[in-house]
């Protein structure tokens, strides 16, 4: 028996990635960046047994069947095949935020899985391969491996996609201020939304514009410009939910509450305070700030209708495994 925990944090996309070139392999259509988030946290234990007649899947407390539990037995098929072995596993995971509300639950769930799976079957990898197996779970899972201020590349063959990172988190002091204003699990989730994108016409465009994009942000990070990385991450947000809202069906992730945060961000920033908001697929706004910033932000947030909670988070490390957390 052999038993492994890890912990991996969310990331929030700066730039997107939304569709595949390849949905089996997870391939993405367009390179993306982020950003993972400290304090906000998956932890995982996994627990090979050779005596075990099937995996057993636990989130927050509750054991998960059908399509949660199979997407987590078919990720350690891919560990296991690697690792020529057949045991099964108990695999019990938490999370100290919402599940499923647009705040990339998957990243930090896939991350922590391969990251754990991979220690506990005794297979040796690089960070490189944790990444390229942790985007077979989940797409941006990939991202949430390395460190810090993330890329990931996309590229035509399964070997050659995956995230690196270009900046420690202490890099740049930011923080994300996450506006919650709603908290339950999105009806459709981001691996269907991804395989409707390329049914908008709009698709073609975002992604052949995505280098110019990639470009700006990363140079607006290394650089610390906020004001340039206000710009790239706001009209990004806006192009991704423009290919959401022209699929068919049609996706409509943003409620009245958060069109309402999309237009007083930009007034406050106008009035001197240095915010952008970011948004993936849920109605929950990313608000970032320089940390120095974020005691304003946050007043702000809290006088504004539709707010329920805000979570707080600043650049964060990659997957890690840590002492097993026996009897979780
Ligand atoms: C909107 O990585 O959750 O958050 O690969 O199907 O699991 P699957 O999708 P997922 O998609 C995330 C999309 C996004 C933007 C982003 O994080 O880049």
């Amino acid at each position: 028996m052999t038993i492994v925990s890890a912990v991996a944090h969310p990331n929030i996309a700066f730039i997107k990635y939304w569709g595949n070139r390849d949905d089996a392999l997870r391939l993405p259509a367009n390179g993306s960046i982020s950003m993972n988030l400290a304090g906000l946290e998956t932890r995982t234990t996994v627990e090979f047994d050779p005596q075990r007649a099937e995996d057993e899947f636990t989130l927050q407390g509750v054991l998960q069947e059908g399509a949660p539990a199979r997407r987590v037995s078919d990720h350690l098929n891919l560990l296991r095949n690697k690792a020529g072995l057949a045991w099964k596993a108990r695999i019990v995971s938490a999370n100290n935020f919402p599940t499923g509300a647009g705040i990339a639950s998957s990243a930090s769930a896939f991350a922590a899985l391969t990251a754990a799976a991979a220690a506990a079957l005794g297979l040796k990898l690089s960070e490189r391969e944790l990444s390229i197996l942790a985007r077979r779970g989940s797409g941006s899972a990939c991202r949430s491996v390395p460190d810090g201020f993330v890329e990931w590349t996309s590229a035509n063959r399964d070997e050659e996609s995956f995230a690196r990172s270009f900046a420690a988190p202490d890099y740049w002091a930011l923080a994300d201020l996450i506006a919650i204003l709603d908290d339950n699990p999105k009806k459709i989730g981001s691996a269907e939304g991804n395989r409707l994108a390329r049914n908008s016409p709009l698709q073609a465009a975002r992604v052949a514009d995505t280098p110019r994009r990639l470009d700006l942000c990363r140079r607006a990070i290394l650089a610390r410009d906020f004001p340039a990385l206000a710009s790239i991450i706001e009209e990004d947000t806006r192009l991704m939910h423009a290919v959401m809202l022209t699929s068919s069906p049609a996706l409509l992730y943003l409620e009245p509450d958060t069109l309402r945060l999309m237009r007083l961000i930009p007034r406050w920033r106008d009035q001197g305070l240095p915010v952008a908001y970011t948004i993936d697929a849920g109605p929950n706004v990313h608000c970032l700030c320089p940390q120095d910033s974020a005691a304003e932000v946050e007043r702000r947030l809290r006088e504004t209708p539709g707010v329920l909670n805000i979570l707080h988070a600043r650049p964060g490390a990659g997957a890690e495994v840590i002492p097993a957390q026996a009897g979780d």
